[in-house]
């Protein structure tokens, strides 16, 4: 048996001596009772009975055993031109203080505190001053409009917002107060206070009353200490795309999450103390939540925080100088991101210019990599190029090349293998285990390992009603795709109408119910296209009502702008087309997977039960226009 298959069967077999063994590792205020608590099946629970703090663990615990003086963060924004690092001590007192601000303004244990802020070291000081107090942190990504916002607000019922006065893209000032006090407006909950970071980039009003500077929040404050807390109550909530409007708030947990998230940087990415790791996400993401912040921190490494993009900021050749100059070890990002440097330098020649002499391993995850960018990723580099698997609600690599543990033979275009803690296994229809190599729905046996989602917000219903149901004793991925005899897993597609633009999880079902409130609109439908840098790209498709007289591009013109008012830049949706009819099956579902195939050109059947086939060719002649659907 390899070092691989013994590890990963002893954490299926005896989940709880091996869980215990990982969890020893982080410093315990209290042991625990029940290493797994499976009194609530199938909702689990790790360490029941045990206390733990994890801001603790990312900071204190280092600075305690002598390690105050590394680096735990260091700051490279090319956007601003600044490059800064702040020490575990100069971190840990820094959240210390914010965290004693957030004591002043009234926010205890089991508060939620929204995060809606840009990539900047105060970020990531908030979720940690969270975390120290045990108040449940949530945070939003920059790039969501204020009317996303406001829905996160209203399931979070935050005691208080953290944000700033602005984020930077490229070329532009995102003004972020505006969007926070629409979304304020916007929400039924009413927000009693909110602290706002003054970026010299652009200074926002505040709200007398309401609104507190950043620096006065903490003026004359007494530094928190960190509290003792059940390792099952909750640390933070994040929101994620679900298949309507509404997204879903996934509950992470203390204990299990530490030990997660601790276990994974020595298993899956063979990080150690000291090291440098850097993941480009945004700490809006998962990607950021786990590998931005928790996992280094609590790793004692240190950790890469950057604001800016692969390309343009200022060229491709971004990412090699973050690593050659802070000695970057392991990177992670996501594969459009080299798409989009590939595209800019496709010889890949500003690489030649770097020391990437402590540059070890790449490691890919967010959406599907296609083989030709790993190939070049792995030709150009010269480094191990490690595509994994996961997402926000698994918290944590599912299925990955374990280098921590054993390098195995890479595949490019597969995941690799489940991650020690993952019992995963591609199921038909009907719930049985499939052929290796036969493609179905991807689901993971349970219990899920510790730092997977313990429920949904305030919703155990909707926990299980959207994961737990279609396969009693299974969790439901919602991505298909098949194991290879290898044991090799090959992750297709999703099974619901979640698509993955540059990286980012959107709603299709988010995104109809915008263009559907338009006045004109009669009904409409939004699929994923294939888009070469991006994987996807949403693209609308309006019937309009009887009698609109306004031109088709006045139409396309407002629907993109209501998106991108709605929801934000981030959905990126740019293109729509109106059409005479949709197709459907006879009962009136919209067939959006086989227009999804007529864009993409890929070979489909038309489901027996369509109403009218002719259709298809209508809608094949408009992607047509919109320079899709090419003719095979
Ligand atoms: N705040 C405000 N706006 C934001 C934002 C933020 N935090 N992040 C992105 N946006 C805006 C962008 O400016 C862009 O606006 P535009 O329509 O006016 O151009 C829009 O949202 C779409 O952004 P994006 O999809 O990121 O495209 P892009 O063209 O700006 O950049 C890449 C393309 C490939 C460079 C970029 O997508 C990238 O770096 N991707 C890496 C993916 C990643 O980190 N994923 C995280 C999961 S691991
Ligand atoms: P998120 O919750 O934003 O992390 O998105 C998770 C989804 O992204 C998964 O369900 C997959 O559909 C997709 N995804 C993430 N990583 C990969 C990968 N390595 N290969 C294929 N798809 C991926």
């Amino acid at each position: 048996m390899t070092p691989y298959t013994e590890i990963h069967r002893r954490s299926l077999e005896q989940p709880e001596t091996f869980w215990a063994e990982q969890a020893r590792a982080l410093h315990w205020e209290r042991p625990w009772d029940r290493v797994l608590d499976d009194s609530a099946a199938p909702l689990y629970r790790w360490f029941t009975g045990g206390r733990i703090n994890t801001c603790y663990n990312a900071l204190d615990r280092h600075v305690e055993a002598g390690r105050g003086e590394q680096a735990a963060l260091i700051y490279d924004s090319p956007l601003t031109g600044t490059v800064a690092s702040l020490s575990y001590r100069e971190l840990r007192d820094r959240v210390a203080l914010f965290a004693g601000a957030l004591l002043r303004q009234g926010v205890s244990s089991g508060d939620r505190v929204i995060v809606y802020m840009p990539m900047v070291p105060e970020a990531v000081v908030a979720m940690l001053a969270c975390a120290r107090i045990g108040a449940v942190h949530s945070v939003v990504f920059g790039g969501f409009a204020a009317p996303e916002l406001a829905k996160r607000i209203d399931d979070a019922r935050p005691a208080l917002i953290v944000s700033a006065s602005c984020g930077i893209e490229p070329g532009r000032v995102v003004e972020y107060k505006p969007l926070l006090d629409q979304a304020i407006q916007l929400a039924a909950h009413k927000v009693q206070r909110c602290i706002v970071l003054q970026r010299p980039q652009c200074r926002a009003a505040l709200q007398p009353g309401r609104d507190l500077d950043w620096h006065e929040a903490q003026a004359g404050v007494e530094p928190a200490a960190c509290v003792s807390l059940a390792a099952t109550d909750p640390l933070y909530v994040l929101y994620t795309s679900g298949t309507t409007g509404k997204p879903k708030g996934v509950v992470r947990d203390n204990g299990g999450h530490a030990v997660a998230l601790h276990y994974s940087m020595q298993a899956v990415f063979d990080a150690n103390p000291g090291d440098v790791f850097w993941a480009a996400s945004d700490v809006g993401w998962v990607v950021g939540h786990s590998y931005i912040v928790y996992a280094p921190l609590l790793r004692g490494c240190t950790t890469v925080l950057y604001e800016g993009k692969p390309v343009g900021t200022p060229d491709a050749g971004a990412f090699w100088r973050v690593i050659a100059q802070h000695g970057v070890k392991i990177f992670f990002t996501a594969p459009t991101a080299f798409r989009a440097i590939k595209k800019d330098d496709p010889q890949g020649l500003l690489i030649s210019r770097y020391d990437l002499s402590k540059f070890e391993a790449l490691y890919l995850a967010g959406e599907r990599c296609d083989p030709d960018t790993i190939v070049w990723a792995q030709d150009k580099l010269k480094v191990p190029v490690v595509d994994h698997w996961w997402q926000t609600e698994l918290g944590w690599p599912a299925a990955a090349n374990c280098r921590g543990i054993e390098s195995l033979p890479v595949k490019p275009g597969s995941a690799t293998v489940p991650v020690p803690g993952f019992d995963i296994r591609v199921l038909d229809e009907a719930g049985a285990e499939v052929a290796p190599d036969t493609i179905g729905n991807i689901a993971i046996k349970l219990p899920l390992p510790p730092g997977a989602l313990s429920t949904l917000w305030n919703n155990d219903e909707g926990y299980r009603k959207h994961y737990l149901e279609r396969y009693p004793g299974w969790y439901l991925t919602g991505d298909a795709g098949n194991v290879d005899p290898d044991g090799y897993l090959w992750i297709m597609s999703r099974i619901d109408d979640i698509i993955n633009v540059a990286g980012h999880r959107l709603s299709t079902g988010a995104m109809e119910e915008v263009l559907a409130a338009h006045p004109d609109v009669a009904e409409c439908a939004v699929i994923g296209v294939a888009d070469a840098m991006k994987g996807q790209l949403p693209l609308g498709l309006v019937v309009l009502k009887a009698g609109v007289a306004k031109g088709h591009e006045d139409v396309v013109r407002e629907l993109v702008a209501r998106v991108r008012e709605h929801i934000g830049a981030v959905a990126a949706f740019k293109q729509a087309a109106v059409v005479a009819r949709l197709p459907k099956t006879r009962s009136g579902k919209v067939l959006r997977a086989t227009m999804r195939c007529i864009a993409d050109g890929a070979a489909f059947t038309a489901p027996a039960t369509i109403d009218d086939p002719k259709i298809l060719d209508e809608i094949a002649a408009v992607l047509r226009g919109l320079g899709y659907a090419p003719k095979t």
